[in-house]
Parts: C-alpha cells; structure tokens; sequence
C-alpha cells in the first residue's frame, strides 16, 4: 500500500497552507438535524434518503468530510467554510475565500433541501448531488485539489480507510466520495417556519408579516418564481443582475448553448434568506430592502429580461412588510405561539402540552 501512496503524494505534493487563513467552522450539527425527515412545508418525504447500514455509514463518512480541510490542496478550507451552518449553510461573502487567496467566481448559495432540487449551481450545471459534491474539490478557486490526490490521501489516513470500507467501498474511489458527500447534504433539511405554520393553520403571524406575505401573492408578483415547498420554481430567469450596459451575462447559456438562457439564473430558495446576505449570484445587493426596491423598479434592463419582472409601486412601509415577511422564511421550528385571539399575558393554561414538530431541530 505504501508504496503505491508514497510517488503519488510526491507527485502532487501539498502546497504550504496560507498563514492567515480564516478559521474552520465547527460540527454543530445534532443527529436529529441529519435524520433525514421532512419538515412542515415540504414535501413528506426526502427523495433519495434511506435507511440502510450503508446509508448511514455514507452519512457519518460525509458528516466528517463536509468539515475537514483535506479536501482542499493547502488544507485550509472545508466545505464548511463557504457553507456555514452558522449561516445558514452560505456564507455573508459576496465572493468568499477558496485556497490560496483566490475569490469564488460567484456567491455561495445555501446548500439545504437541494434534495428537492431539479439542478444544481445558479446555472443548474449539474444535475444530481452526486455530480456536483465533486466539483467543488477541484475548482481551481475553491479547493483546488485534483480528485486522484484526494483519494491518496485518504488511502494513506486509516481512519478514512475505515469510514470508507464501512460504505461498501474497498478502497476511496470517486464514487465512494461523491455519494458519501452527496448523503450528508441531501439530509440538510429546513420548514416549518412561521410561514408554513401560517399556510398550515398552525400558527399566526404579525399584521406586518402577513401584510409582507399579500404583497408577495399579488402585486409584487414574486410568487411567480419564487414558488413552491421551497419558494424556488426551479427553473431560470432574467432578472437583469449581472448584466452590463444591456448586454446580459452568458449564465444558463453557459450549459444549454440556447440563446434565450442568457442571462437566466437559477430561481434560489428564499428560506432562511435573511441570514446570507449579500444576495445574488454575484452578491451585487447588500440587504434584502436593496433586493425588494431593485424588484419594484422591474429589475435590471437588458435585451432579455423575464417577462414575469415587472415595475410596481411600493411604499416604504410595504418594502418594510416584505421584508418582515422574508425574516419569517428564515425562522425555523419557533416554539409554538400563543392560540389566536388570546391574550397571552393573562392566559392560564392547565396541563397544555406545547405541539412539539415530530422531529426537534435546532433553529439554523
Ligand atoms: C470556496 C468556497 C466553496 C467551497 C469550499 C465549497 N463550495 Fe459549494 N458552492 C460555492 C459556490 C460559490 C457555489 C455556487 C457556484 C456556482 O453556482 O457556479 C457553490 C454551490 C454549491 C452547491 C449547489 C447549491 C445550489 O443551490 O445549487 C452545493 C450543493 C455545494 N456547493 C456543496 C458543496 C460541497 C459538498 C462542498 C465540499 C466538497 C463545497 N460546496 C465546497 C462555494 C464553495
Ligand atoms: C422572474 C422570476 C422572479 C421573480 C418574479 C422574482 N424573483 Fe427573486 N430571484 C429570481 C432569480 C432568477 C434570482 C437569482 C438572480 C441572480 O442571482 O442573478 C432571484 C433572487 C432573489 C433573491 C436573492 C436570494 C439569494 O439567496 O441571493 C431574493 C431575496 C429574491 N429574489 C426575492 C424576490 C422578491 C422579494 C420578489 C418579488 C418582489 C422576487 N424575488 C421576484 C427570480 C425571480
């Protein structure tokens, strides 16, 4: 075996880490949070999740390489690192940091209930989980560690010679690591926000919430997009961000080579929005009052903007209340409010039992 490794590594060898390289995100992450199970406002089940010995070993083998900076050439940076649990699986960079100083080309996207995505990446250029957990390990701005270094260094470590035997793996193959990466984010999952309790006749919201949610369903025409279990229809517009005196950036074009892509973006998921901002694939606006005016004003101008983008007024009380709405997308598992139309203050309750969620989650 040392052998084999030994030329390998001298044929790549590791270039020495940066000195002020920022610090690792930790594993903050509790079992329950992995489990696998749907949350109110998504669909019952989690596609692709099981429960098999395997599954549950992929897991443990993803959990554990999600946080470790082997993955990258200078060992500096995790998956982690640009997808914090701490915000929400994203960052609060425009472009963040890969190895060696070198920006990300675009904003990193939170990287829950991508189990529920169609594609992957703002130009949908990869179309499983599988494909895509792979990808990052070899950008030459994210972690820049070319995949057959990858997997000698995990031949060499016995503790991952474990964890990979443990999937049914012989040896750390491509495929051994792309389905063990790919099973821990499949199970990053986040509902039951104040939102889908509202929908679900379980809870109540604020006037200015609900006032944020009406505007979203009529005027503002946002639902026109940003619809379904994860306010994202999955598909690609123009809404005219990138774009330079008119001319739209190649985007969606990049993968399908049809014209009418230019310039289209992957509608995101607005969950927990309120807590990765700055927003857009390039993170070109810094708050979310910034992304509800650059919408009222009907986007971008370019050759190909999305028809659905279209100009309303909207007072500044209004933004506020969009606003106030998308902070509520971004609470999760709340604990229960008080029944409607009580006053809270002086309410005795004997022998209530709050409505636990069928799974306890912390909120992310
Ligand atoms: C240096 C920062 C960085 C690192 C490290 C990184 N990513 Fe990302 N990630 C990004 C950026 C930027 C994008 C969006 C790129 C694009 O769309 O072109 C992205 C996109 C994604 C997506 C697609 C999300 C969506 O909504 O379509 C997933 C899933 C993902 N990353 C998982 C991972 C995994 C797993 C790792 C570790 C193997 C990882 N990333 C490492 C920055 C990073
Ligand atoms: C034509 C479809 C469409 C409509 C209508 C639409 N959006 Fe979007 N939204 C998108 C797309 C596509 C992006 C990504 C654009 C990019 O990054 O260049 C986006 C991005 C966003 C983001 C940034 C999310 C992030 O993670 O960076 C927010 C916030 C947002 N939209 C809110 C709204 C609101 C509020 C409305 C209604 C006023 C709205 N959207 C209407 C398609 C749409």
């Amino acid at each position: 075996m040392r052998l084999t490794i030994l030329p390998l590594l001298l044929v790549f060898g590791d270039v020495p880490p940066l000195r002020d390289a920022p610090p690792l995100p930790k594993d903050t992450l509790d079992d329950a949070q992995l489990s696998g199970v749907s949350a109110l406002g998504l669909p019952d089940q989690v596609p692709g999740v099981e429960s098999t010995p395997e599954a549950r070993a992929r897991l443990e083998l993803g959990r554990k390489l999600f946080f470790d900076p082997i993955l990258s050439k200078d060992r500096t940076v995790s998956c982690a690192s640009c997808h914090d649990p701490d915000k929400a699986f994203a960052t609060n960079d425009a472009r963040p940091l890969g190895v060696g100083g070198e920006r990300c080309d675009r904003n990193s996207p939170p990287i829950f209930n991508r189990a529920f995505g169609a594609t992957q990446f703002w130009d949908g250029r990869a179309s499983t989980l599988e494909q895509q957990v792979l990808m990052p390990i070899e950008h030459p701005h994210e972690m820049a560690l070319p995949l057959p270094e990858a997997l000698a260094r995990f031949a060499a470590d016995p503790g991952y010679r474990g964890l990979f035997a443990a999937t049914g793996a012989p040896e750390p193959t491509n495929d051994a690591l792309a389905a063990a990466l790919a099973e821990f984010v499949r199970r990053l999952v986040v509902g039951d926000s104040p939102i889908d309790r509202f929908r679900a006749a379980k809870g109540t919201l604020t006037p200015q919430e609900r006032r944020g949610l009406w505007l979203w369903e009529s005027k503002a025409g946002c639902w026109k997009c940003h619809a379904g279990p994860n306010f994202s229809d999955e598909k690609f517009h123009n809404t005219g961000i990138g774009s330079k005196d008119g001319v739209p950036e190649a985007a969606r074009f990049a993968v399908t080579g049809d014209e009418a892509d230019r310039g289209a973006w992957k509608t995101p998921t607005l969950r927990m929005v309120a807590k990765t901002a700055p927003y857009m694939h390039d993170g070109s606006l810094a708050t979310l009052d910034e992304v509800v005016r650059f919408y009222a004003r009907g986007g971008n101008p370019n050759a190909q903007l999305d028809a659905k983008v279209q100009p309303f007024e909207i007072s500044d009380d209004d933004v506020a209340a969009m606003v106030a709405f998308m902070d509520a997308l971004s609470r999760s598992g709340d604990p229960p409010p008080p029944p409607e139309e009580t006053d809270a203050e002086e309410q005795v309750v004997p022998n209530a039992a709050p409505a636990a969620p069928a799974v306890k989650r912390k909120a992310l």
